[in-house]
């Protein structure tokens, strides 16, 4: 069969998905807000090919096996099933997310699995389709298939549980600065993280009913460029969701003293007058979300606090990209 290839961005979610309403088809408990990014990307190439006695997946020329190679697999059964094919499948794919940066990639990576691999399949390659299809992967691919502000609608099953785009052409000032705490894996993955903090913070009940009470604030915000509204709402909402994993039974954390230096600069900075919140993940990293003009006295300030600071600049990005044939550059 053919090859197809299959470029995807990285998306950080401005209103947070932390919990699943169905773990088996990954529906969220909230509907979550994000930005797809320029620089960090995944490329992925998928073929079929009938005479493979098993898939095989290469991750940056690294032949992949054990857990990871199993999410891939399970991953390509379900576009199996969908297409009605029984094929194993070469999949190559090529990581542009550096390590250094800290940044999860299992966004990006799922969002290109999906597209490559449902092309490949020769099954819908309807954004819609492959948003819905991305979720199965990793949540967070379910918004990666988009450019620019984009919302996973929470929905209620299968069919409803997708992304679509708020607004793909941004043409106002805004942009993440990623501060780099550490590129290690993370000790806790966001799917017992998450699954944690549902089950034991007693406050996790209102903190989604507080997440899914700012989608429409958010939205007007991004709809008015406001920067600052969409700001506070952004930090507040993730500082909430790092709180509910302070509340969880044992409690955990992914920030770490250093993490936290960063927030309070980021606060002082704003009580001076720069327009600067942080948003922070399953893990330590801060991503600063900012107007390009401040780069300089962000960068000035951080590295005050933090004199070794390491950091990386993302600006919005597009939506995905299917090729026939093997692009991976
Ligand atoms: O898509 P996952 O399973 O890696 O979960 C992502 C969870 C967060 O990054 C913390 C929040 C989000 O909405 O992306």
């Amino acid at each position: 069969m053919t090859t197809y290839t299959a470029k995807a961005h990285t998306n950080i979610a401005l209103l947070k998905y932390w919990g699943k309403a169905d773990s088996q088809l990954i529906i969220p408990t909230t509907t979550s807000i994000s930005l797809t990014l320029d620089e960090f990307y995944t490329e992925t190439a998928v073929n079929f090919d009938a005479s493979l006695t098993s898939d095989d997946i290469y991750i940056n020329d690294d032949q992949i096996t054990g857990a990871a190679g199993q999410k891939v697999v399970t991953f390509l059964n379900l576009v199996r099933q969908q297409a009605n094919i029984t094929d194993f499948a070469v999949v190559r794919s090529n990581n542009h997310v550096p390590t250094a940066a800290g940044l999860a990639s299992s966004a990006s990576a799922f969002a290109a699995l999906a597209g490559a691999a449902s092309a490949a399949a020769g099954i819908s390659t309807d954004l819609t389709d492959l948003s819905r299809l991305a979720r199965r992967g990793s949540g967070s691919a379910s918004r990666s298939i988009f450019g620019g502000f984009v919302q996973w609608q929470r929905g209620n099953d299968d069919q409803s549980s997708v992304a679509e785009p708020i607004q793909q052409i941004i043409d106002w000032p805004i942009q993440l600065i990623t501060v780099v705490i550490s590129d290690q894996p993370k000790k806790i993955n966001s799917r017992s993280g998450m699954q944690n903090a549902m089950q034991f913070s007693p406050d996790y009940p209102a903190w989604v009913k507080r997440t899914n009470a700012m989608v429409q604030p958010m939205q007007q915000a991004i709809q008015n460029h406001d920067l600052e509204m969409l700001g506070h709402m952004a930090e507040r909402n993730a500082l909430e969701m790092h709180a509910q994993n302070m509340m969880a039974n044992p409690a955990f954390n992914y920030l770490t003293d250093r993490s936290w230096t960063i927030i309070n600069t980021v606060q002082k900075l704003r009580r001076e007058g720069i327009l600067a919140f942080s948003t922070m993940d399953a893990g330590p990293n801060v991503k600063i979300i900012s107007d390009p003009k401040d780069t300089e006295t962000i960068i000035h300030a951080l590295r005050s606090s933090v004199p070794d600071i390491q950091y990386q600049i993302a600006t919005p990005g597009p939506g995905i990209t299917i090729q026939q044939g093997n692009h991976l550059s």
